[in-house]
């Protein structure tokens, strides 16, 4: 079938798959293979040499995969895209391509705290030095650009504060001086927010989170939007580093992408509730959610995110020992890292996804001892609540 001119969700579900093709298999056929066997010795060297389509060995390609890539690349409006065995192996794969020795990156004042360590070893390892920056007003981002920046890191709703940059105001002024913008999308998923369509060049995902969203992946995804970019990726950083996925994980992907728009639409709805109640409790002192009126951003969370997510931050009064005993009280809540699952996870940044930042820059990020992340899952929101009220009230 010719896909090409459906809506969104039909992409998500029909996008780079032909049932024909595959001895009418409705399901995406898993090639859980490692090589492909050619017909002859010459096959091989054509097909080593570009000269023939068809399978050498999966780290360079795999049917499976190539379904997953596709369909991603649809959903993200990119022209091309490359599946990993983790978000940190897409993160690292960009970094390393659109840098070099003595080259700066320029990033928002937050990010993943993993992504952090990563730009510590690229600063320590190979002279590749960087800075996290408020990117908030264009005078920011120009003051912020330096002449050896090659790359501009952001994310938006940063992890794990929600603070929101605006995409195509930082890929306005990054044009200018012709420096590749990359967005990592993963709280808000493809569903939410496309940084292609506001002037990215390149999105990533940690596919871990929602674009499984099964909680039994770790996968990464990366889209580009010029199709031969990302071909010579593949063929160099990517097939050299060797970051690759699973068949058996993306096929798992794939089977979480027919429900994105679904889930994502739960999500959304189920924090919108969950926010509602954390907003007015008086035993919270700050709540971080994209679609708060009182976020100083709200603005552009309206302009670039079809809706705030299932991620929201607070702080409750006192500092790690009362964020620690909020979260012992909790009775359906997991405790748990990651996101964007249909359990509702909750976690405590500072001891935990980001307890790698030092001290100094963590506060910076904003990421105090009272703050707690919770990844609001597809429950019925009433017991959600509840959970947080009865916890809440033991405190
Ligand atoms: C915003 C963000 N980016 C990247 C990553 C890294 O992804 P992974 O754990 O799949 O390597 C994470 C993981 O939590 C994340 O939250």
């Amino acid at each position: 079938m010719s896909n090409s001119n459906f809506s969104k969700e039909t992409m998500y579900i029909h996008k780079g798959y032909k049932t024909g093709d595959h001895q009418d298999s409705l399901a995406v056929p898993l090639y859980q293979t490692s090589t492909f066997a050619f017909d002859t010795a010459e096959q091989g060297e054509r097909r080593f040499a570009g000269e023939e389509p068809g399978g050498i060995y999966s780290r360079l390609g795999n049917p499976t995969v190539q379904v997953l890539e596709e369909r991603i690349a649809a959903m993200e409006l990119g022209e091309g895209a490359l599946a990993f065995g983790s978000g940190m192996a897409a993160v690292s794969t960009i970094l390393v391509h659109l840098t070099k020795s003595g080259d700066h990156i320029l990033c928002t004042r937050g990010i993943y705290g993993c992504t952090f360590g990563l730009l510590k070893i690229l600063k320590e390892k190979y002279d590749i030095s960087h800075d996290l920056k408020t990117l908030i007003t264009e005078e920011e981002i120009e003051n912020a650009i330096k002449p050896n920046t090659t790359c501009i890191y952001i994310e938006t709703p940063i992890n794990p504060t929600m603070e929101i940059v605006d995409i195509e105001q930082i890929t306005k002024v990054a044009k200018k001086h012709g420096i590749p913008v990359v967005v990592d999308n993963t709280f808000s998923s493809p569903y939410l927010q496309n940084p292609i369509e506001l002037g990215a060049d390149f999105v990533l995902h940690s596919a871990t989170k929602y674009i499984n969203g099964h909680g039994d992946v770790i996968a990464g995804i990366l889209v580009g939007r010029d199709k031969g970019e990302m071909e010579t990726i593949r063929g160099t950083v990517q097939k050299d580093f060797g970051g690759i996925i699973s068949p058996f994980d993306a096929w798992l992907l794939i089977r979480g992408l027919k429900t994105l728009h679904v889930r994502m639409d739960r999500h959304s709805e189920n924090a919108s509730k969950v926010f509602d109640f954390l907003k007015a409790h008086p035993s919270v002192e700050h709540i971080y959610y994209p679609f708060d009126v009182d976020n100083p951003q709200y603005h552009v969370a309206k302009k670039q995110m079809k809706a705030g997510g299932g991620l929201i931050s607070f702080t409750i009064k006192g500092g790690v020992k009362e964020a620690q005993k909020l979260m012992n009280e909790l009775k359906l809540i997991k405790i748990a890292v990651s996101l964007g699952d249909a359990e509702t996870l909750i976690q405590h940044p500072y001891t935990m996804t980001h307890s790698v930042v030092p001290e100094k820059e963590r506060l910076e990020m904003g990421i105090t001892g009272g703050l707690l992340r919770l990844s609001v899952g597809l429950e019925n929101s009433s017991d959600i609540i509840e959970d947080l009220q009865q916890a809440l009230s033991n405190m």
